[in-house]
């Protein structure tokens, strides 16, 4: 993506090839027609109230609303007056059917290891964790941080918690005990439930240590849960800690879903913002639930006897959406993988969807060009027939990783969704339905109903067809955010102060001469490492706490398998800085922020090109970082010859 001079941004990117869907899949699909799409995205569009209550049917509700929506954007309330239960429209509803006995978990742990847990499994691990949580003085409001490894407690660990209406904040496993700490202060969490250690490429990360050291900043936080996974040493403070299995074995089965209201805090899930302090994105319970469950329907096709794979962290918003929730509630088979996709070999993946008999497989483009470079010998060795449907999410896939995906892995009998959305939206936005839309490699193509987005100028006009510009939402949706944890300005500022009477996505879009949508990337100071959101200020934060550093400035860069990369500009207090110097800086960002924060390239510089009012000029430094000629006017730079020097040093 390049931002121009005017108001749009430009696109470098010409897809022509489409692939409509066969017609098998057609004559199977949920949604089979072009107009049953249209019709079902009018009618969201100009009766939403109307739209959604039908929705809302789908759900069970202890207490039917009053009203499905209240109030306009930003400060819109779902269902009021209702009450409901996430856990029990996951679990308790499916009981009385036969899918009692359905697998609702295949889990595979790393090692090989494997757990099926049946809808009434489920529900009774559920039910006794969530009076363990009781037990340990937990109530409905209270905020519960979840630190742990890919394991089947994980999800039994967040049903409990919105069984008894307690707000999960789950930590993806890769960030440090500073990043918890900041996370358990901001959401003043009371417990926090971990594991031993976690496996990963045959090693163990030491999950409860990293706690351990958060709690010496935390003060929060009054006991710890911990699962024993790997049975790696950890000390247990007395009155603190507490074994899962331990508190497990006494406890009732019992355990009554709580009546809770729709808009009751259900999870915060912390993002990496265009400031250096993450945001507690907040959801709620009803509308969360309704939009995971219809898009998982819609856009997955879900079927009864389908086994439904998403490869994602549950750390993750994907994994809360579509690992645990959307496909619970719709009473599907959901495979949860714990460990690395190359571990023992890079047929990993694919071992798994022959072994489990994988229906609709789920990734990220990051994996995709993993796969790519590892070599078709790995899907080529199994059987990967029964694949439906496969879907990308996390950032732009690149058409030639869509098309080997089309062709090795769907061996062009399945159909590509390509899901746009975010952590904030809670649900799948924008996507293919896979028994209606032509696909196009690289596009999101279509809002689901529901969805009504624009591409606009700064300003708010909105952009004709082949166009680039801003993307934002028009109308209000039911998994939308509620707000940013305590911080309801920075809420109203980061999402709703840009675009007049829109929400404010934060990436660059277009639409092409079909109207299929185009993401072009963030236009803010977000990249996107691997699929994962992480701040440049935040990295720049944590690289000035070095007492070394006097100024950083740190922006992405293409990057072959992780989309982009992150690259830091350094200047020391003292001295030029050398290979020692790095590793130092690199050891120091991970551990302030965690691992998948770990800088690519660390280039030191006596001086940052800056304007003459002492700004970073960030666009400058990305030229460099991508080795790209400089782009648009350097005029305005206060010592140009420091731009010559960073060059040098780049070749
Ligand atoms: O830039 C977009 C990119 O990922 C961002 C959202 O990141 P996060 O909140 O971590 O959620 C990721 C998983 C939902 C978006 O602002 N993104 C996500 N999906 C796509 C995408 N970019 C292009 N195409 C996608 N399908």
């Amino acid at each position: 993506m390049s931002t121009n001079s005017g108001d749009g941004i430009e696109s470098v990117l010409n897809e022509t090839r489409t692939f409509p869907p066969p017609a098998e899949f057609v004559e199977q699909a949920n949604i089979k027609s072009e107009e049953e799409y249209q019709q079902m995205w009018q009618r969201a569009k100009d009766d939403p109230e109307g739209f959604w209550g039908e929705m809302a049917e789908n759900l069970d509700w202890f207490q039917k609303y009053d009203k499905v929506m209240e109030g306009d954007m930003p400060d819109t309330k779902w269902f009021t007056g209702g009450k409901i239960n996430v856990s029990y429209n996951c679990l308790d509803r499916h009981l009385d059917s036969w899918r009692k006995n359905k697998a609702a978990i295949i889990w595979e742990g790393e090692p090989g290891d494997t757990r099926v847990l049946r809808y009434q499994d489920l529900h009774r691990e559920v039910c006794k964790f969530a009076n363990v949580l009781k037990k340990l003085g937990v109530e409905t409001g209270d905020r519960v941080t979840i630190y742990m490894p890919m394991v089947p407690e994980l999800a039994i660990a967040m049903l409990a918690c919105s069984r008894i209406g307690a707000t999960h904040s789950i930590i993806f496993g890769g960030f440090s005990a500073d990043a918890i700490a900041d996370r358990n202060n901001d959401a003043e969490a009371k417990i926090v439930i971990t594991a031993d250690g976690s496996w990963r490429r045959g090693k163990e990360l030491p999950l409860k240590k990293a706690v351990d050291d958060s709690l010496e900043k935390s003060s929060t936080v009054k006991k710890v849960v911990v699962v024993q996974r790997t049975g790696g040493d950890v000390e247990m403070v007395p009155d603190r800690d507490y074994w899962w299995h331990e508190l497990m074995q006494d406890i009732s089965a019992d355990c009554e879903a709580t009546e809770l209201d729709s808009e009751h805090p259900l999870f915060i899930l912390y993002t990496s913002g265009s400031t250096g302090k993450p945001k507690g994105v907040l959801h709620t319970t009803a509308g969360y639930l309704l939009g995971t469950q219809m898009t998982s329907k819609w856009v997955f096709d879900l079927k009864e006897d389908d086994t439904y794979w998403c490869t994602a962290d549950i750390g993750w918003v994907t994994g809360h959406s579509y690992i645990i929730y959307g496909p619970l509630a719709n009473g599907a088979t959901t495979v949860m993988y714990e460990g690395a996709p190359n571990w023992p070999n890079e047929g990993r993946f694919w071992e798994i969807v022959e072994k489990y008999s994988v229906n609709i497989f789920y990734t990220a483009p990051t994996a995709i060009r993993a796969f790519i470079k590892w070599g078709d010998q790995w899907p080529n060795q199994y059987d990967l027939s029964s694949l439906r449907l496969l879907g990308t999410v996390g950032e732009p896939i690149n058409p030639e990783a869509w098309m080997w995906y089309h062709k090795t892995i769907g061996q062009e009998r399945c159909p590509i969704v390509d899901t746009w959305w975010q952590t904030e939206t809670g649900a799948i936005m924008m996507s293919p339905l896979p028994g209606v839309t032509a696909t196009k490699p690289g596009s999101c193509t279509f809002p689901l109903p529901g969805v009504v987005p624009d591409i606009v100028t700064k300003d708010g006009e909105s952009l004709p067809k082949g166009s680039g510009g801003l993307l934002v939402m028009r109308q209000s949706w039911p998994s939308m955010l509620r707000t940013l944890y305590g911080d309801h300005e920075r809420f109203l500022e980061t999402y709703f102060s840009e675009i007049e009477g829109c929400y404010f996505a934060g990436d660059g879009a277009r639409t092409d001469e079909d109207g299929y949508y185009w993401i072009m990337g963030r236009v803010d100071d977000v990249i996107n490492v691997s699929g994962h959101r992480l701040s440049t200020m935040e990295v720049e934060s944590a690289l000035v706490s070095h007492p070394k550093v006097a100024e950083a400035a740190v922006v992405g860069f293409p990057h072959e398998l992780k989309g982009e990369g992150i690259c830091c500009f350094v200047s020391l207090t003292e001295g030029e800085g050398d290979d020692a110097m790095e590793k130092e800086l690199i050891q120091h960002v991970r551990q302030q922020i965690g691992a998948i924060a770990t800088p690519d390239k660390i280039q030191f510089s006596p001086t940052l090109p800056k304007t003459r009012s002492g700004k970073i000029m960030r666009r400058l430094l990305r030229d460099i970082a991508a080795g790209r000629e400089t782009s648009g006017d350097t005029t305005t730079l206060e010592d140009a010859s420091v731009l010559e020097s960073l060059r040098k040093k780049d070749e």
